[in-house]
């Protein structure tokens, strides 16, 4: 192990990047390049993204793709995606072709509140537990005046604070579980003071409490931190429109895409394994849009993925229906977003994709981001149900495999075309792209134009 890792952190960037390329490259020089490379040429933009986090070498490229033309709730957005996976922005842009003809997305806020807990052991009597936290309950919240004051000129604040008894998971095992209104912020650095208040609180108040033994007193706080599962901040994405409208593949009948696509949402509700895949399809949508505005994808995803299992097993999180001749396909989705604070003012690009929203509100961009979701799941489970994944997929893989062959533009063009009659794979590529380097270039024109 290399002297240079104690005190790494003090470091320069430039002295960790020379420790990084001598200690790790077998061409320091080539590694350095490419880190340099990535840098941002305005310095003041490169020292923002250095800034964001810690050890910072260079920048991680995702690209910002737009799929335009969304209609939610009779209004038309350009939505930004932040994603690597080819057709992912191509299936949302051709979704949002389709519902706009069809009366478009219909987006609604079920509710936004958040939750927090502070966990802790007490040993003592739990009726004495109870009278405490009774008789100190408005103390948390006295307590947090200074932290709430701006929340609550915004319209947030803290909505409630229970004691919960889970003696019965773990001895002695209690929580305060705080619900919050945190407006268009995510509010996780919001909730998070709030709760370590209430810890402090909490244990000063019960030093003081007489009608505590000396041991009862000695409440021990194990933790406090918002929790990311949030089944009460739930946006649902709606689409609908009369079966014979699903009019879109010759090849099969409306009548006969509905059957198929509700039994292929029926599989993924009752078959963990399809769910999984389902609902990967969802976050697809789902994180491009997060990840574009600045959101935390890891919350979005832990929370989601918990929403998924509340009925006890892994399930869709979309459902689909026909009733009286008319198709109904929604998404239930909780959503914990902010379009203030964090990188939404700091990140660049973030500003422009909330401005090419139009500035949403946190309600705003819930609404958009589980259209997205649904607007992707649509499109996946429309080709699935019909001309299956690969084809579609494929094609916008195929300029992916040919780039990474080092394709010239006259080589993409022959592939491009050749593939328009032949399946798509990573080896047919290669071997075409081979082909077309070692044939005469006369018989390639005779068997490829
Ligand atoms: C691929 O990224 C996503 C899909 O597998 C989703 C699905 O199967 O529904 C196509």
């Amino acid at each position: 192990m290399s002297k240079a890792i104690a005190g790494f952190s003090k470091l320069s960037k430039q002295e960790k990047i020379n420790w990084l390329a001598n200690e790790h490259f077998s061409d320091p020089q080539a590694a350095k390049k490419l880190l340099e490379n990535y840098w941002n040429t305005d310095a003041d933009v490169q020292k923002l993204h250095d800034e964001f986090i810690e050890n910072t070498i260079t920048n991680f490229y995702l690209p910002l793709g737009i799929a335009p033309g969304f209609i939610i709730n009779g209004r038309e957005y350009t939505i930004p995606m932040a994603i690597e996976e080819s057709s992912v922005v191509a299936a949302a842009s051709k979704a949002a072709k389709f519902w706009a003809t069809r009366g478009g997305f219909k987006a609604t806020v079920l509710n936004t509140e958040k939750i927090g807990q502070v966990h802790f052991m007490y040993k003592g009597d739990p009726e004495k537990l109870n009278a405490f936290f009774k008789a100190t309950k408005k103390e948390f919240f006295t307590d947090t005046e200074t932290i709430t004051k701006n929340m609550q000129k915004r319209g947030g604040g803290i909505l409630n604070i229970e004691l919960r008894d889970k003696t019965a998971l773990i001895p002695n095992y209690y929580q305060l579980h705080a619900t919050f209104e945190t407006v268009d912020s995510m509010g996780a650095n919001f909730i998070n003071s709030c709760l370590e208040q209430f810890s402090k609180t909490l244990r000063e108040e019960a030093l003081l409490y007489t009608a505590f033994t000396e041991d009862e007193q000695q409440i021990q706080v194990v933790m406090s931190i918002l929790s990311n599962y949030v089944p009460n901040c739930v946006v649902r994405a709606e689409v609908s429109c009369p079966v014979e409208e699903l009019n879109e593949d010759k090849n099969i009948s409306p009548e006969e895409f509905a059957t198929k696509f509700l039994a292929a949402v029926q599989i993924a509700e009752v078959e963990p394994y399809r769910a999984v895949t389902h609902n990967k399809g969802i976050m697809n949508g789902i994180d491009a849009v997060v990840v574009a505005t600045g959101n935390d994808f890891r919350a979005v995803e832990a929370g989601v993925h918990a929403y998924a299992t509340k009925e006890g097993q892994y399930s869709s999180l979309s459902h689909a229906k026909v009733a009286d001749g008319v198709f109904t396909f929604w998404l239930d989705v909780p959503l914990a977003l902010g379009t203030v604070g964090g990188l939404t003012t700091l990140h660049p690009l973030v500003k422009l994709s909330l401005e090419m929203l139009g500035n949403p509100t946190a309600q705003e961009l819930m609404q958009v981001v589980a259209v997205a979701g649904l607007a992707q799941n649509f499109g996946a489970l429309r080709s699935l149900t019909t001309t299956g994944i690969q084809q579609g997929h494929m094609k916008m893989h195929l300029m992916n495999i040919l780039n990474q062959l080092e394709a010239t533009d006259d080589e993409k063009q022959q592939a491009i075309k050749h593939f328009e009659k032949n399946t798509v794979s990573h080896s047919a590529a290669t071997d075409f792209v081979n082909n077309l380097r070692t044939i005469d270039p006369a018989h390639v024109e005779e068997d490829f134009l």
